[in-house]
């Protein structure tokens, strides 16, 4: 078959892009080996936002006692609740396969392989020409030495959402995006977790300050999610007495299962970028110029196998960009640092833009506000006083330069900020801007009045 575009990889860039192609009149292919939606859909972002949903519903019944509320202790039944789950993937899933049908998308469910310049082989024995192709494989979780998957008690993320038990004490080794979000889940179902994390600080992939990340790492302190920065895990040995991790300063920590959660590589394997002309760099990713090509003509890389942030909306961003692109729209490059980034923990954190410290060393002078959610009507009659908001920009012109949110719905509430960033836009656009009352997105108006020196519900220093 002939095509003007083929997609390999069917996540959050591929299906993105393959239906923008098909929406601006090109002949489209989408190919994907598993299910439509990736890793976001199937075994990454959705899933863990339902498990979150759902044991956030534990954690305020078990405190509704504050508000004269009582609820006797939950009653979990693991194969509802994981029915339930999978129930949300697969509305999301079939929808995605409709829009790709209704769209005009050929959707090939096979694996495919480059097999030179404008070829793709097929696993069913299908050829495809293509003028272009675009990689969108997607990643995968890494081992590392002493801890391997084949190992029935270490889970990587996908057996964790798995939901088939769970563990009385979970040591969760990687105190990333995904070991605290699985951390904060299992947590809420009644294990008893201890993070392992290798560097002096946890979440250090993102450009957060030190206030937000202690914030943060309080309340994990208060759930009793227990933080070991600095710890390397180096194995886990399992014996008559149970199974126990070892770390490099000589700890032994009991588990019953261990999350392996230190990063993800991309999925370049086997896909026969050889036969192109194109190598991946170090870390697995493809090198990809500002427009996402490769170093080889017409093959084009988006998603976690490009570098940059292992984000799904980054990826669609990108696909709808590329595609866009090929009909000749202009491609301008993402800017990375304001691509908005939320983890559900308890309470949430999300970021976009710069840091405080990153905004001074970028050479900005730098005016900062903030504003805590014990001072917001609505967080404190939704029992959610802990966190607060923090907005950076720059001195001279007032650009919102980056935003933090630490706190309840921190996830839906950084999009307002994201958008001012984004838009090159000022303090003022959200210090002047009217919020509905009462309303959580105040804190920010608050936080961006409070840098300008004239916030009503807090004194301003
Ligand atoms: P990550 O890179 O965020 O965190 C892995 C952590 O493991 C690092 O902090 C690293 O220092 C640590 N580590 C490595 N070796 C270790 C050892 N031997 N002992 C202890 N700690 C060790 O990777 P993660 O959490 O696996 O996530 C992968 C990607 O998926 C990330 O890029 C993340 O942004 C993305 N993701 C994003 C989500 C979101 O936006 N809500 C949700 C889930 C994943």
């Amino acid at each position: 078959m002939e095509y003007q575009v083929v997609v390999l990889g069917g996540g959050p860039g591929g299906y993105a892009c393959a239906i923008r192609c098909a929406q601006v009149g090109l002949r489209v292919a989408l190919v994907e080996e598993r299910e439509i939606g990736g890793v976001c859909l199937n075994w990454g972002c959705i899933p863990t936002k339902a498990l979150y949903a759902a044991t956030k519903l534990i954690e305020q019944a078990r405190t509704a006692g504050e508000m004269g509320i009582d609820f006797g202790p939950p009653k979990l039944d693991l194969q509802r609740l994981t029915a339930w789950k999978a129930g949300v993937v697969k509305i999301l899933v079939r929808g995605i396969e409709t829009l790709l049908e209704k769209n005009g998308v050929d959707l090939l469910r096979t694996r495919g392989r480059l097999a030179g310049p404008g070829r793709i082989g097929l696993a069913d024995g299908g050829r495809l020409t293509a003028e272009r192709i675009v990689v969108a494989t997607g990643s995968s979780p890494i081992e590392i030495p002493g801890f391997s998957f084949e190992n029935p008690i270490v889970w990587s993320s996908d057996d964790a959402l798995t939901l088939a038990e769970i563990p009385e004490r979970l040591v969760v080794i990687g105190g990333g995006v995904i070991g605290l979000e699985l951390a904060t889940i299992y947590r809420r179902l009644g294990s008893a977790v201890t993070v392992l994390e290798l560097l002096p600080e946890i979440l250090s992939t993102i450009d957060l300050d030190r206030r937000a990340v202690s914030a943060l790492k309080r309340s994990l302190h208060l759930r009793e999610i227990d933080v070991h920065t600095a710890t390397a895990a180096s194995s886990v040995e399992t014996g008559a007495g149970g199974s126990k991790v070892r770390t490099n300063d000589g700890a032994e920590i009991p588990a019953d299962r261990v999350l392996l959660a230190v990063g993800r590589r991309p999925n370049t394997r086997d896909l026969g970028l050889e036969t192109v002309g194109v190598q991946p760099d170090r870390r697995g990713h493809l090198p990809v110029d500002a427009t996402q090509r490769t170093e080889a003509p017409n093959v084009y890389a988006i998603g976690d196998v490009a570098p940059g942030p292992m984000l799904a909306h980054k990826a669609s961003a990108e696909g709808v960009a590329l595609a866009d692109s090929f009909a000749g729209g202009e491609m301008k490059p993402l800017d990375e640092a304001s691509i908005p980034q939320a983890v559900f923990t308890d309470p949430e954190i999300a970021s976009a833009g710069l840091s405080e410290r990153r905004a001074k060393e970028l050479g900005h002078q730098v005016l900062v506000g903030r504003f805590p959610y014990a001072a917001l009507g609505k967080a404190l009659g939704m029992r959610e006083p802990e966190g607060f908001f923090q907005v950076v920009a720059d001195a001279l012109d007032h650009r919102l330069l980056g935003v933090q949110i630490v706190g309840a719905e921190a996830s839906e509430l950084v999009s307002e900020a994201s958008i001012v960033i984004q838009g090159g836009l000022t303090l003022e656009t959200i210090a002047g801007a009217v919020h509905a009352h009462p309303t959580l997105p105040e804190g920010l108006k608050e936080a961006a009045e409070n840098a300008l020196g004239r916030a009503i519900h807090v004194v301003n220093r």
